[in-house]
């Protein structure tokens, strides 16, 4: 496993917004990326990271909420409803945050690193990291769901926050 250097919008733009192509080899090449890109997402501290924040345009994505990692290749959201508005932030776009309307509740499907299909239900934060996550796939930041990005004074008090 390795950690993969993770684009950012500033420098990395242009290539954050192409839209992914689908994985067709579930192949050693496959695992190596979804075990590095899991790697990369914790020592991040993030929910969840699309392969093409790692420089490689196939529809894959790895989200853990705190509950363990999950695969998900070439996801599709299938169901969705509610709304909810929630604080995003993303790991390409650092030291931002927004207030975002994402569904509340989404249905997805995809297939796992062997090609197996499954489908899972999701809610709260769940539901926003898929839509999120999903949204990177097709070249779509959090910038796009936000309704107010956080003020400077407002990080300020989430980081002395989380400092306690
Ligand atoms: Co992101």
């Amino acid at each position: 496993m390795a950690i993969r250097n993770i684009l950012t919008e500033d420098k990395d733009g242009d290539f954050l917004h192409k839209k992914c192509r689908a994985v067709e080899k579930f192949d050693k090449r496959l695992a190596v990326l979804l075990d590095d890109m899991a790697e990369t997402l914790h020592k991040a501290n993030g929910v969840g990271l699309a392969a093409i924040q790692v420089g490689v345009l196939r529809r894959a994505v790895v989200i853990d909420i705190g509950q363990g990692v999950m695969e998900l290749v070439n996801p599709v959201v299938v169901e969705q409803s509610g709304e909810q508005e929630s604080m995003e932030g993303c790991l390409s776009i650092p030291g931002k945050w927004g207030m975002t309307k994402r569904p509340k509740h989404v249905k997805v499907r995809a297939q796992d690193r062997n090609g197996k299909a499954f489908e899972y239900e999701g809610d709260d934060l769940l539901a926003t990291a898929s839509c999120h996550e999903i949204d990177h796939l097709d070249g779509i930041l959090f910038l796009s769901h936000v309704t107010r990005m956080l003020t400077e004074e407002e990080l300020k008090k989430m980081s002395s926050a989380e400092g306690k």
